[in-house]
Order: C-alpha cells, then sequence, then structure tokens
C-alpha cells in the first residue's frame, strides 16, 4: 500500500500531466508563463490594407465622382455644410475620408458623424483617434464578459451620474483609487484614460457602428489612381537603405505571376499588372508600413531613420515625392547604361498618396501627395478631394495652382496623371 506522502506525491504528479496534457504545453516555462501572466486580449483588432476595384473608386466614369474628406473629428455642421457645397449626390458620388471621422470635436458631433458614415457605410481608413475608440470598445467587451465586470461597469457609470463631475477623467483616477474598484482599476492598461472623450463614443455607440468602425483598413490601394490612401502615411521605401538598394519594391520591376505570362499580347494590361503589383509591393514589402503604428501615426522620420509622429525629422510626404519623382519607368530605365543607374533613376511610375492626420501642416498639395487634414477641429476648415474623369484627362497646368484656401476655397492640384480639387468650407462657428 502507498502510504499517505507517496499519494500525495502521486497525485500532485498527476495533477501536472493532466496540466501539461490539457493545455497543450510542453515546458515548464510556458507553463510559469501561463501562470503568472494575466491575460488580456488584443485590443487592436487591425484590419489590414485593402484594394479597391475600379467601380469602388469610379475615377474614369464620365457619370461620377469621387468624394475624399479630410479629417472630420466629429465636427458635424461642417461636414454636412461641405457635403452641400459640394451638391452631394449619392446616385453618382462615391464619398470616403481619410479617417479621424471621431473625437476631439463635441461628443454629440462624433456620434453624428459616426452614425451617419455607419449608416451610408462610407469607404475610408482608420485613424489614430478611430482606433482608441476601437480599442476602448473592444476593452468594454471583454470587461463585460469578466466575473462581475458588467455590474462594475454600470456602477462606475451610475458614480458618474450621480457625482456630475466637470472633468470626468480626473474623477476617474480619484474614484478607481478605492476599495474594490482598485480591482477594476487595474484592468485598464497603462496610458489610458477612462471616462476620456474616446471612452465615451466607445461607450455610447451601437453594435452596427462599431463594426462599421472595426471594417476600416489601416491603408487602402486604389490601382485605378495609382493612389493609396492611409490616415497618417505611408513610406516608398525603407529608410534604413538608399531608395535604389535592390531589397526597395521600387527598385526592381516586379516578376508577372505565370498565370499572367502568355499574356503577351496586350502590353497595356501587363503594364497594369506589373504596376499594380508594384504598388501592393510597397505595402508589403516596406516593413514601416506593415506596422499599424506607422501608418496610424507617421508624420516624419528621424535620422537614426526611425519613424517619429512628432514634428522632428523629415517630414514623409517629402521623402515619398523625392523617390517617386525618380521612377523613370519600366522600359526607361531598362535602357540606362549601367553607370547612369547609379543615379537615383528607378524602374517604378509614382503614385500618389491621400492621408490626413498633419492639421499642424495644413492643406498640404504636393506633385505625389495630398494632405487633407485642414484642423476643422480648431476651427480652420475641412477639405475635400474631389476627382472626376473631366478633370483626369486634363493634365495639370501649373499657373492654375492656388493654394490660398482663405481666398478661393476651390483650387485646382495635380493629382496623377491629371488634375483634381479640392474643396473646402470654415469650420468656424
Ligand atoms: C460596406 O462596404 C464594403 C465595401 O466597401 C462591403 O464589403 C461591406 O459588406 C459593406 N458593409 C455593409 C454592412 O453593407
Amino acid at each position: 500500500m502507498p502510504t499517505g506522502r507517496q499519494l500525495v506525491a502521486y497525485s500532485t504528479l498527476a495533477f501536472f500531466c493532466l496540466f501539461f496534457l490539457s493545455s497543450g504545453l510542453t515546458s515548464p516555462d510556458d507553463l510559469w508563463q501561463r501562470l503568472t501572466t494575466t491575460r488580456t486580449p488584443d485590443f487592436s483588432r487591425y484590419t489590414p490594407p485593402q484594394t479597391l476595384s475600379d467601380t469602388q473608386f469610379p475615377i474614369h466614369d464620365p457619370h461620377k465622382r469621387v468624394i475624399i474628406l479630410g479629417d472630420v473629428h466629429g465636427m458635424d455642421k461642417p461636414f454636412h455644410a461641405l457635403l452641400a457645397k459640394l451638391s452631394y449626390d449619392p446616385s453618382s458620388d462615391v464619398l470616403m475620408h481619410v479617417g479621424d471621422i471621431v473625437a476631439k470635436g463635441p461628443h454629440e458631433g462624433s456620434m453624428a458623424v459616426l452614425s451617419y458614415m455607419a449608416a451610408h457605410n462610407v469607404t475610408g481608413v482608420r485613424g489614430n483617434h478611430d482606433q482608441m475608440v476601437i480599442e476602448w470598445r473592444s476593452w468594454l467587451d471583454w470587461i463585460a464578459g469578466l466575473d462581475g465586470g458588467a455590474h462594475w461597469l454600470r456602477e462606475l457609470h451610475a458614480d458618474l451620474a450621480a457625482a456630475g463631475p466637470e472633468d470626468p477623467e480626473a474623477w476617474a483616477q480619484k474614484h478607481l483609487k478605492h476599495g474594490h474598484r482598485r480591482k477594476w482599476g487595474r484592468r485598464i492598461p497603462d496610458g489610458w484614460k477612462i471616462l476620456s472623450d474616446h471612452y465615451r463614443v466607445a461607450h455610447a455607440m451601437s453594435a452596427v457602428e462599431y463594426r462599421y468602425l472595426l471594417s476600416l483598413p489601416l491603408v487602402l490601394h486604389v490601382p485605378a489612381a495609382h493612389a493609396f490612401i492611409a490616415h497618417g502615411g505611408i513610406l516608398p521605401s525603407d529608410p534604413r537603405y538608399k531608395p535604389y538598394h535592390r531589397r526597395q519594391p521600387l527598385a526592381r520591376v516586379p516578376a508577372l505571376p505565370k498565370s499572367a505570362k502568355h499574356n503577351k499580347a496586350d502590353p497595356g494590361k501587363q503594364l497594369s499588372l506589373l504596376r499594380r503589383l508594384q504598388e501592393a509591393a510597397v505595402l508589403a514589402h516596406v516593413p514601416q508600413n506593415r506596422d499599424p503604428w506607422v501608418t496610424l501615426n507617421i508624420r516624419g522620420v528621424l535620422d537614426d531613420n526611425s519613424v517619429t509622429r512628432t514634428k522632428d525629422g523629415e517630414p514623409w510626404a517629402d521623402i515619398w515625392n523625392r523617390d517617386v519623382s525618380s521612377c523613370v519607368g519600366f522600359e526607361a530605365h531598362l535602357h540606362l547604361h549601367r553607370t547612369e543607374r547609379s543615379t537615383p533613376a528607378l524602374p517604378c511610375y509614382p503614385a500618389t498618396v491621400v492621408y490626413g492626420h498633419a492639421a499642424a501642416r495644413g492643406l498640404d498639395v504636393k506633385r505625389w501627395s495630398v494632405g487633407l487634414d485642414s484642423g476643422c477641429v480648431y476651427n480652420r476648415h475641412l477639405s475635400a478631394l474631389v476627382l472626376d474623369s473631366k478633370l483626369q484627362k486634363s493634365p495639370f497646368e501649373a499657373d492654375a495652382v492656388e493654394l490660398d484656401v482663405e481666398a478661393r476655397k476651390k483650387i485646382t492640384i495635380p493629382f496623377g496623371e491629371g488634375s483634381g480639387r479640392v474643396v473646402t468650407v470654415s469650420c468656424k462657428d
């Protein structure tokens, strides 16, 4: 007969064997990890880049317009004023946005803009503020699913309503320091401010509105216009290497997939496929563009080649314009002599980036980039880029540019191989 001690030893061993088997773990290190970390889910819920078809971005359809809005930030009145000024007609206009549709502006405005965007399933990208709202909602859903979590949340909101503090964020900091609330307060990730603007939108929005925000990808690729839409921006090349280094997507002609090779009869089709592949490679193979933080927040690149969201460093749009201005095309590059290839001539075609996020720079139109955040939430302007097939056919005439938004409120700008227009409204009360 085994002694009591042996029994304890056997059963302990059996328990751990079962634990290992049931949890599928192989080493004590894994077990230790599992027992010591409180697992929190990934709240970010990113949606990877998506590609728009020619019908989703009908830039060559003579009966349609594409309208891309700058950062709205819940400024509901200017948003509708701009739609009115454009004589927006949903049956012929495709409305889009560059992200940051909510937060920073008035709460009711954020809810109204979000409701409109979700109800009309407006195509767009996610902004860094939309992202914070998503993360809070995903956190709220997680908390509500924990034992006692839903009860705690209801209590928090009841206490908030009773206290009616001037500054809910500061109130929450103090409120969560006491008693059983401390335990829940510790579930809030570091640096997050409960009851903030973003939290309140996250808490108030409907399931449909949440699903809409989740559907917004980090970047949109528009082969029909040779364009990208990203909230912060994207880089044309990995800044750690020269733009003509062979690892850079714009420095090498992409390989045609086998299925397309027999299609030699149509060089036009083949060229547009190659361009599309090369543009997709900029998103997929420049490592910074695969980092969601970068596409949501980038403003510049520092001397050490790291990406920054501050005003320091070289603006990423300058880097973009410099690199793509060196594109000479596949054919022309092939015919350059080897020695000439060391000069910055790249086997590529220029593409345009439409973005928001940089209110400090205001409306920022460059040859191959259009920054649309003209600071509406700071009582400046709300801007939209308008593209139609007529303007696409007319190449941009340099004399026409007039960036004095105040003076004209409607300007013609270069866009891709043709032109576009920027239309703005004032956001002053
Ligand atoms: C919204 O539009 C996208 C395409 O832009 C589509 O894939 C999606 O199914 C639509 N969602 C709803 C709820 O209609």
